[in-house]
């Protein structure tokens, strides 16, 4: 079985839920706590074993290629100041050479078409798809759980868990068959996927949440693939049509998902993370917060 060592990470998105703050930052370079997304979801990745990553990316988000390399404006002054302590964190976000490639989506014909973006680089090996708006906490990471079960069962595993009531209409949605061993009954194997069910009429109510490993084979599916829901070239079209040839399992991966493309997702993403900090002198300030607030209405 081919090892997983690199992850697509398709972040050319407008970010439409969370304007205006992604109309100048791209938005998976938006804060969550005390760094940006990316970088939560670039970490996830490397503990998962990932040696490459292939960022998608949009006109106007050359800062994302910027984050990852060094500001020696910034690492000149601290190292002047003698801050080797904020120098460190800075240095800590460097990307290591040639651990990232970046590749223009020249429009916006939706992610299967960005997946199929990276083909060249990926070449002839499984592959990983990280969905960063998507910050997934859990320990071992998310991506680390599917690629867990990839190595158990093969194929292609999707992460997978239960939309919020009355929300399945708005994702990729999977009908499950059998268990697979292990896993406490978490790994199933897939018997179908649809994109953007029509409301009441959804396979179930697990949706697709944003880590993939995908075989190889789905590049020639998706050079081919006809638009599909909202009439962009859908991931989820392209993988019923692997389906078809290639075994599909889906994880219900253990942890909480944050969908930081929308304002209030990225909010509690923000409080959820701050939280964690050891130190616990966030929970003093959100306590006294709530207890100063008084709702104006
Ligand atoms: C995409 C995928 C969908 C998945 C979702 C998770 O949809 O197409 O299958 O469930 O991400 O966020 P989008 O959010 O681009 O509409």
């Amino acid at each position: 079985m081919k090892p997983i060592r690199k992850a697509v990470l398709p972040v050319a998105g407008l970010g439409t839920r969370i304007l205006p703050a992604a109309k100048t930052t791209p938005k998976n370079l938006l804060n969550v706590y005390d760094r940006p997304i990316l970088s939560h979801v670039v970490e996830e990745g490397r503990a998962a074993g990932i040696e490459h990553f292939v960022f998608i990316v949009g006109r106007g988000q050359s800062a994302i290629e910027d984050y990852f390399d060094h500001a020696f404006e910034l690492e000149t002054q601290l190292e002047a100041k003698g801050r080797t302590d904020l120098l460190t964190q800075v240095r800590g976000e460097l990307s290591t050479p040639g651990e990232m490639s970046f590749v223009r989506q020249m429009a916006p014909l939706g992610l299967g078409h960005a997946v199929w973006c990276a083909r060249d680089i990926i070449g002839d090996e499984p592959f990983a798809v990280m969905l960063p708006d998507m910050l997934m906490d859990a320990a071992p990471g998310a991506l680390s759980q599917v690629i867990d079960a990839y190595r158990a069962v093969g194929g292609n595993v999707v992460a997978v868990e239960p939309a919020p009531p009355g929300e399945a209409h708005k994702y990729g949605i999977v009908a499950l068959g059998d268990a697979a061993p292990g896993f406490d009954g978490r790994l199933a194997a897939m018997t179908g996927m649809e994109e953007k069910p029509a409301p009441g009429a959804e396979p179930s109510n697990l949706f697709i949440s944003g880590r993939y490993v995908l075989q190889p084979a789905i590049f020639a599916l998706l050079a081919a693939q006809a638009a599909g829901a909202g009439g962009e070239i859908q991931l989820t079209d392209a993988m019923v049509r692997l389906m078809a040839t290639d075994g599909f399992h889906a994880l219900r991966y253990a942890g909480t998902t944050y969908d930081c493309g929308d304002k209030l997702g990225l909010l509690r993403a923000n409080v959820a993370y701050a939280l964690k900090d050891a130190d616990g002198g966030v929970r003093a300030v959100l306590r006294e917060m709530l207890e100063a607030y008084t709702d104006p209405r």
